[in-house]
């Protein structure tokens, strides 16, 4: 196979094959927490106060967000609220879910599992059944199921990787039905990794102090919303395709009772009412936080904080986003998409130009992040022909350690997206900086998934803040929208039983719109924005500016 990189990367790939065998023995210790503090403080993007500001309008006036969320925040609405006509309901439902992600898929199967009447449940997506972060997932789910492990571990994890800023409840339920989770995925037919014996396969993550992620090869999301949409293909759950949410109704009693949907291929907007409406909408990648290209699939636009925020919902951690450290930095077609934590999980070290290794493999995500930031900053990084920094991880170790065949077997989807480009990742290693992957912040929920403050109106998944507070862990996604999912399905059910709905408004909207007039919004700025847009100036730099 011919060797994808460019002379002078061949030449730095030559010292990393040369420091191999000595680092096979040497690896990293663990930071110290004064040292992981630090270098947060130093090189986490999130430390940038620059990056950020306090939001003037609404009901989370006050918070400190980025300025790509804070601006989709004080933002006017696509809709002119005087010009929709609210006296025809195009669909009448019991259950609306704007999204058809996993939070989406689960709990329309659980909402049909508990009984909700399927006729009266509508999922609508703007893309197409499955389009989500969630189908893109590689490394795969934690549930603490072996001998060796128990949720209590689990729990303590996800609050240390979360710096104890998490949501103790919402972090208790996810750990404790996590086993319940994935007999679940196994009953539907998901097929996870055994061993020879038949046993699940568990491989360890950053900040796990137990083995406990199980997985699906490297496209585990791929594998778990295939089945999951099957099952709502089956159960002809009525799914609307092309179809966004732009903004939430109302009912005269101050809850939520629906949605104004855009048609995207007719280019018109209808009026859903419903007793209880589910958000499903996944987070905000596309956004580019600090211009960082992102792993986030293209509809990742954060349409669930815009429309909730409108009717009062609290939203927490935006502060914090989670930059996930190995994104391809190279070759540019695939910049910013996720090279898995499982690699290192099986052996792969970063190591910088000089083949030097810099870091422990399996820091939690942000101090880890940090850590490649801090190397290219000192120099120690290479940039690719088209100006993007980065570092290498060294991946043929994974064969070196466990066997040859092992990266083709267990990474089936990267060694494929690598070869494409002539890149054998099984003989040199891949060449990757940070990546915008996931909002660890988001909309306030109880553990029934309720909005708090706002009735008639859940949410889960990726749009929810509390699970994860401020740096969620590998495997907890997956494993937070299939808990949450789950219950907002049950519970909405449940509540839709004596939910009634009064007469629809979009007053709500009007009073938003004062107050950003009362606070001199500029008017141009208009949100949701449900696709990203990519023409024009916009630049997507890799956060450079970071080293200086
Ligand atoms: O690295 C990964 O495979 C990512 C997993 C996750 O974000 O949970």
């Amino acid at each position: 196979m011919e060797r994808g990189y460019p002379e002078y990367m061949l030449e730095s790939i030559e010292f990393v094959k040369k420091t191999r065998e000595r680092r096979l023995k040497e690896i990293p210790e663990l930071m110290t927490l004064e040292e992981r503090e630090e270098i947060l403080r130093q090189y986490h993007p999130d430390y940038k106060e620059d990056g950020k500001r306090i939001v003037k309008v609404g009901a989370n006036a006050g918070e400190f967000m980025p300025h790509e969320v804070a601006d989709l925040i004080e933002a006017y609405p696509l809709i002119e609220p005087e010009q929709i006509d609210l006296s025809t309901i195009d669909y009448d439902s019991d259950i609306l879910i704007i999204g058809a992600g996993g939070a989406g898929l689960t709990a329309a199967l659980w909402a049909v599992s508990s009984g909700a009447d399927i006729n009266r449940i509508l999922m609508v997506t703007k893309l197409r059944m499955g389009d989500s972060n969630s189908k893109m997932s590689q490394g795969g789910i934690q549930a603490a199921d072996c001998e060796d492990d128990n949720p209590t571990l689990h729990y303590l994890d996800v609050l240390g990787g979360g710096h104890f800023t998490n949501d103790p409840d919402l972090v208790k339920w996810l750990v404790r039905e996590a086993p319940m989770i994935i007999k679940w995925h196994e009953e539907l037919g998901i097929m996870y990794d055994k061993d020879e014996e038949g046993c699940m396969f568990v491989a360890p993550g950053g900040g796990t102090c137990r083995k406990r992620m199980h997985s699906c090869k490297d496209y585990t999301g791929m594998e778990i919303v295939r089945v999951l949409m099957d099952e709502a293909l089956n159960l002809d759950i009525p799914t609307l395709e092309f179809t966004s949410a732009v903004e939430l109704l109302m009912d005269d009693a101050g809850k939520v009772a629906g949605a104004v949907l855009w048609d995207m291929e007719k280019e018109d907007y209808f009026i859903v009412r419903a007793k209880a409406t589910l958000m499903a909408t996944g987070g905000f990648g596309r956004l580019h936080v600090q211009e960082f290209a992102t792993t986030n699939h293209y509809g990742a636009t954060a349409d669930g904080l815009v429309m909730a925020n409108r009717v009062g919902a609290r939203i927490i951690d935006m502060d914090s986003v989670q930059y996930h450290p190995t994104g391809s930095s190279y070759p540019e077609q695939i910049v910013g998409l996720l090279c898995t934590e499982k690699l290192r999980g099986r052996g792969a070290q970063p190591v910088n130009k000089y083949g030097e290794e810099f870091v422990y493999p399996l820091e939690p995500r942000d101090v880890e992040s940090a850590a490649f930031i801090r190397e290219c900053a000192k120099g120690n990084g290479l940039v690719t022909p088209t100006g993007m920094p980065g570092v290498w991880l060294d991946t043929p170790l994974i064969d070196i350690l466990h066997g040859e065949g092992t990266i083709e077997k267990e990474f089936s989807a990267m060694f494929l997206k690598y070869a494409r480009f002539d890149i054998d990742m099984t003989k040199d290693p891949i060449f990757v900086y940070p990546t915008l992957h996931f909002q660890n912040g988001g909309i306030v929920i109880n553990k029934r998934t309720g909005v708090v403050g706002v009735e008639g109106l859940f949410a889960s998944g990726e749009t929810t803040g509390g699970v994860h507070g401020k740096n969620r862990l590998m495997g907890n996604s997956i494993l937070d929208y299939c808990v949450y999912g789950r219950r907002m399905g049950i519970y909405a059910t449940e509540y839709v039983k004596n939910a009634t709905v009064g007469k629809l408004s979009l007053d709500h909207v009007t009073k938003y719109v004062d107050l950003l007039e009362e606070a001199g919004i500029p008017k141009e700025r208009k949100a949701p924005i449900l696709l990203p847009e990519y023409r024009g100036e916009r630049t997507i730099s890799h956060a450079l500016p970071l080293l200086g």
